[in-house]
């Protein structure tokens, strides 16, 4: 039966039979993250798909995240086991559109801008990109840009208006795309939960529609402004291992509590909306896993040139922020 101890023994068994890494996203189903070598956030991976010595990678997670390691290891073979796992967030912006963007800010008399993409996007996005950030070094990033360069941020409105927050910087531009999940835990459902439970601790991810409200109730004393957190899934859980507090109100997608209440069994970790669901990284089931590795699909492709184009962007990303 997929998801039992016989299944989780049998993809061990495949994975080291075609020399494989799993690697799983945090947003993934328990019995996916239980099963891999890693789990974590957007970046970790990426790193640990650059440095792994694997002849195979497994992305259990979202059809981008399995191109950046596609990009980072053009020899490798990269599995994902659905590929119609997509991102809404990827969606908001195409190669286009970012040209055009940019063609119109320069030809608004605007200095040439740096183009700064969330790493949910897709590979022909980040082939137009300079420096490709994730939610956990996207503060970084901006600031390694000097102060006199306009940036294009995209696609995430969410991310960019925290970045801009963060940096305070005027000439930071920022795409109006968003997650649908992210963007749907909104500030009016964090305000009454905040409400409900006046001790507890508030984890909310950057993609968050309710990111700025959880900094308006900080600044009118609904809640201390010390309890608000805004942190990436990796920040999460090293947060969930530090924290002092009994309750924790966790902003995002729901698969993170997983790896949160394993980390911290004594926190009570809430969501602030329990249907914040990922449709895309739920597609990656028990039985599609072992579909994958028994027959070595989906496989992962990006076309050489654009990867070529897309590489020192994403090479810039998992520098920053070591
Ligand atoms: P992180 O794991 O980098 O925080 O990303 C969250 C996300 O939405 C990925 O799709
Ligand atoms: Fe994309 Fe949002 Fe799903 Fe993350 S949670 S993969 S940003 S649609």
């Amino acid at each position: 039966i997929p998801g039992d101890a016989a299944w989780a023994a049998e993809i061990r068994r495949l994975a080291e039979r075609r020399d494989a890494v799993l690697l799983a996203h945090n947003y993934q189903l328990p019995e996916i993250q239980d099963v891999a070598d890693h789990t974590g956030d957007s970046l970790a991976l990426s790193r640990i798909a650059a440095e792994s010595t694997a002849s195979t990678i497994v992305f259990c997670g979202v059809h981008f995240m399995a191109e950046t390691a596609k990009i980072l290891s053009p020899d490798k073979t990269v599995l994902i086991p659905d590929e119609r796992a997509g991102c809404s967030l990827a969606d908001s912006i195409t190669a286009e559109d970012l040209r055009a963007w940019k063609a119109d800010f320069v030809r608004a008399g605007e200095p040439e801008p740096v183009v700064v993409s969330y790493v949910n996007t897709t590979a022909e996005v980040k082939a137009e990109t300079d420096v490709c950030c994730t939610s956990s070094n996207a503060v970084e990033v901006v600031r390694s840009i000097p102060e006199d360069r306009p940036v294009l941020f995209c696609p995430d409105q969410f991310l960019g208006a925290h970045v801009k927050r963060e940096t305070g910087r005027e000439n930071l531009h920022v795409w109006a795309g968003e997650c649908h999940v992210h963007a749907g835990i909104n500030g009016a459902e964090l305000a009454e939960r905040a409400g409900a439970d006046p001790d507890a601790e508030l984890f909310i991810h950057p993609e968050c529609g309710c990111a700025t409200s959880a900094l308006y109730l900080a600044g009118d004393g609904t809640v201390d402004s010390d309890r608000v957190k805004i942190l990436s899934t990796g920040g999460m859980l090293d947060a969930a291992h530090r924290t002092g507090a009994s309750s924790v109100l966790v902003a995002t997608e729901v698969g993170m509590l997983h790896q949160l209440r394993s980390a911290a069994p004594e926190v009570d970790f809430r969501a602030v909306n329990d249907r914040a669901s990922c449709k895309y990284m739920k597609m990656i089931t028990p039985a599609a896993l072992l579909r994958c590795l028994t027959d070595n699909a989906d496989e992962v492709r990006v076309a050489p040139e654009t990867a070529r184009r897309a590489r020192s962007a994403v090479e810039r990303m998992i520098s920053i922020g070591q």
